[in-house]
């Protein structure tokens, strides 16, 4: 079994680089986390630092991505959700935000064939309704058509916020509670759940974030209450499938208490 994985991994995933059979050989594939969550960071510095346009690490950054993603339906994680864009970003230069939005549309249009075929589900999180109309129309035409499938579950973070997630669920409930369809006394952590973006999906298991920066970037605040940390001064356009293998074999070996005794 680890042999067959390690043949797929190495020529669909990374046919620059074999993954390390070291690596696939340590994972337990009945203890996968069921869902990693991705700050994907380090972009620009990655551009920078070869004198070449923020642009240029973006589109490097769509590449890596594009592992992740096969990584995650080669050895069987269930959600993989990725920040590609925070309500804090639009404070950038706009030539960089539509860029990135550009890059959006771009990605949807070339690789949601490819998805649907790798039964890849794509949804977003984020107040949608704020990003540019081709944005939205492209994310409405990808969700649409890999809504059925489920092998992997997508969720790209657009004009996403924790904050701004938890603020549009309070608003929610009370216009609830105001209608009479809620009793507030009721109100618990699985009504609140209800009303988030991630509403149906697992909390993650384990984040990664790589560039180095030691924070949380107001990402899934409240999913994150219980989620192992692994952390990597890797910037993201360099993040290859032995990244991804180590972060999972590092999660492996942590004990998780979640507020218990073992
Ligand atoms: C992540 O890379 C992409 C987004 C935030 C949209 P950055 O653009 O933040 O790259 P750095 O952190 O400046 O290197
Ligand atoms: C977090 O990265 C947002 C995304 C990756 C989309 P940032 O680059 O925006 O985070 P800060 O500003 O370093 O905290
Ligand atoms: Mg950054």
């Amino acid at each position: 079994m680890a042999k067959w994985i390690s043949r797929m991994l190495g020529s669909a995933v990374l046919p620059e680089k074999q993954a390390d059979n070291h690596q696939i050989n340590e994972i337990d594939l009945s203890r996968l986390p069921q869902h990693v969550a991705i700050i994907m960071d380090g972009n620009g510095r990655w551009a920078q630092k070869r004198g070449l346009p923020r642009s240029v690490g973006h589109r490097a950054g769509v590449e890596s991505l594009r592992t992740a993603v096969k990584v995650c339906t080669n050895i069987g994680i269930k959600y993989l959700t990725v920040y590609a864009f925070s309500t804090e970003n639009w404070k950038r230069p706009k030539e960089e935000v539509d860029t990135l939005m550009n890059l959006l549309v771009e990605y949807l249009e070339k690789e949601v064939a490819e998805l649907n075929q790798q039964g890849v589900q794509i949804r977003a999180y984020g107040d949608l309704a704020g990003l540019p109309l081709a944005a939205q129309q492209a994310l409405t035409r990808s969700i649409n058509l890999t809504a059925k499938n489920n092998k992997l579950v997508l969720g790209l973070c657009l004009n996403y916020g924790g904050r701004a997630e938890i603020v549009q669920a309070v608003n929610q409930i009370a216009a609830e509670v105001k209608a009479g369809k809620i009793d507030p006394g009721s109100i618990d952590e699985e009504v609140i759940e209800k009303f988030l973006y991630t509403r149906d999906i697992p909390d993650p298991d384990l984040l990664i974030r790589p560039a180095g920066e030691l924070r949380i970037s107001n990402y899934l605040l409240w999913q994150l209450a219980y989620t192992e940390f692994w952390l990597t001064d890797v910037l993201w356009p360099d993040f290859r499938e032995e990244h991804f293998l180590q972060a999972i074999v590092d999660y492996q070996k942590r004990e998780r208490r979640f507020g218990g005794l073992l």
